[in-house]
């Protein structure tokens, strides 16, 4: 299989574009995010098996408001408009939209008519649907069925079957919309005759195809962290050239318990990548010795970093023809930086940002089209131990930015061992899928008095921080239950010596962030 017809999701601002992507995704159906900006003849050379038009932010009757072309249903393609994708489709058609100035938001009740033939078949005569509009189609464009009715939609969906067009007023790719991944589902199988096919097992042979075209018997390198996109994306391109690829693990000394090992080892046996491992240790902490502000660890590290794999690339380079460096980038960094293809445009420390010009590598980015949850997917189907594949998000500065003041091994082994704690203990109550992350962050400067056995001491405050999260760019605190918490703190002051107190924080984001530093 070669990458399939793409389901295009035209993005008109709003914030579910990329949630529509995904729970097509999820429908096995490859899709892809395009602007709203971008012409009908450029969208249809993409040959899409389906168009969904997402919701926006605007009124269809703002000025500068994203119209549809109507050039864009000539062509035959199978159509879904939601929210405002819906308003824009039924104007484009020759309905009504009414700017009624009124609005409806939240959760709505839709009544659903008994002749709905596909989206809404068979379903209950009233569901909880999601909606956001201020504007609503009074009147359907002719040759459309009106199929459902809400409080504040007359015309909450429509379907022309013979023209392969639908339409929702409410969101069906939000959680809150009852039966809406089912009537996305029936849209792409049913309306739009795609099969489901965009599975783990396609998508590797699909890129073990193309890396190796691409790459031929060029040497290949990549830089592990520890964390799951570098795994898969390493794992990938192994699978595709074998040994041309050499891995290179630079190892700070600022990872938790176990995780060093779990790339030394059980990724190694795993996948039989060849590894270089360079351990750092010594140099990271002893140019961080002494340093207390954020910034400045920060600075460091992405420095010590770049400094430490260019030597170490260029001793792989010595031995032979390295000319593609594989990176871990997921299709929203793709996205958000406005879609390009093939640059090395890097942004973070612990990638590869400054190398020399004798070092330029081609790109390799065999995640670029892939969201987290099917990265992880991939990482299964291709037997990378589990612990790596459903590891949460973790820093590239490591624990440095998890200890409050001055970084060295002492204090380091401290949080370490508070850090294992709380993961071994949040492992064994089945909920490390129900926290985005969970740093524990050591007080290094702060002391506080407890009683532990006869006397007085003098120890470390530990701060506990589960968030809840879907992207890390808001957060809440995670409601773990208390007696978790208990046990988590009991076995920190029981089993680490100098900590004496441990809190939970309960600050979202914002304002707080998810780290302390
Ligand atoms: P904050 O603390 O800004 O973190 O709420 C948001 C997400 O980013 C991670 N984080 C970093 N990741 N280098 C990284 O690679 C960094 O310097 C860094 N600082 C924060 C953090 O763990 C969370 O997932």
């Amino acid at each position: 299989m070669n990458t399939p017809r793409p389901v295009l999701v035209v993005d008109f601002g709003a914030q579910y574009a990329q949630l529509i992507a995904r729970r097509v995704r999820e429908a096995r159906a490859y899709s892809e995010i395009v602007p709203h900006s971008m012409p009908v003849a450029e969208m249809l050379a993409k040959d899409p098996a389906a168009i969904i038009l997402s919701g926006g932010p605007a009124s269809v009757y703002a000025p500068g408001a994203p119209q549809v072309d109507p050039k864009l249903f000539d062509a035959g393609v199978p159509v879904l408009g939601i929210c405002y994708g819906f308003q824009a489709m039924a104007r484009a058609l020759g309905g009504t939209v009414a700017h009624t100035g009124g609005r409806e938001y939240g959760g709505t009740t839709l009544r659903t008519r008994p002749d709905a033939t596909v989206l809404l078949r068979d379903l209950p005569a009233e569901l909880s649907v999601w909606m956001s509009h201020g504007d609503c189609v009074t009147e359907a464009p002719s040759g459309f069925t009106v199929t459902a009715e809400s409080p504040g939609a007359p015309v909450a969906a429509f379907e022309d079957l013979a023209g392969r067009r639908v339409g929702t007023q409410f969101h069906p790719e939000v959680g809150h919309t009852e039966h809406g991944q089912r009537m996305l589902e029936r849209f792409l199988y049913e309306v739009a005759g795609i099969e489901p096919t965009w599975t783990p097992e396609n998508i590797i042979s699909d890129q073990v195809a193309e890396i190796r075209a691409r790459v031929g018997d060029k040497e290949v390198i990549c830089g592990l962290s520890g964390g799951v996109d570098s795994a898969v994306a390493a794992a990938l391109v192994h699978r595709a050239v074998g040994d041309q690829l050499t891995c290179v693990f630079v190892d700070h000394g600022l990872l938790r318990a176990g995780e060093a090992e779990q790339v030394e080892k059980d990724y190694v046996a795993a996948t039989g990548i060849k590894l270089k491992v360079v351990d750092a240790a010594d140099r990271f902490l002893g140019a961080l010795a002494g340093v207390t502000d954020p910034e400045q660890k920060r600075k460091i590290i992405g420095r010590e970093f770049i400094r430490v794999f260019e030597a170490a690339a260029r001793e792989v380079a010595a031995s032979g023809d390295v000319e593609f460096l594989v990176q871990g980038t997921l299709y929203p960094d793709v996205v958000e930086s406005g879609g390009g293809t093939g640059t090395a445009n890097i942004k973070s420390h612990h990638n590869v940002g400054g190398l020399p010009e004798d070092l330029k590598f081609s790109l390799v980015e065999p995640l670029r089209t892939l969201f987290k949850d099917e990265v992880r997917q991939l990482g299964l189907a291709l037997g990378l131990p589990e612990e790596m594949v459903w590891r949460h998000p973790f820093p590239g500065p490591g624990l440095a930015i998890r200890i409050i003041g001055a970084v060295d091994r002492e204090r380091l082994d401290l949080l370490r061992a508070a850090d294992l704690i709380a993961r071994e203990e949040l492992t064994a109550s089945g909920l490390d899928r129900d926290v985005w992350q969970f740093p524990v962050v050591l007080l290094a400067d702060v002391r506080s008095v407890g009683v532990q056995g006869d006397g007085r001491s003098y120890g470390h405050p530990v701060v506990l921080r589960p968030v809840s999260s879907a992207d890390a760019m808001t957060a809440d605190w995670s409601r773990l239950p208390y007696d978790l918490i208990a046990r988590i703190s009991t076995r920190i002051t029981n089993e680490v010596a100098e900590v004496n107190r441990v809190v939970l924080d309960v600050t979202s984001k914002p304002p707080g962030t998810i780290e302390w530093e």
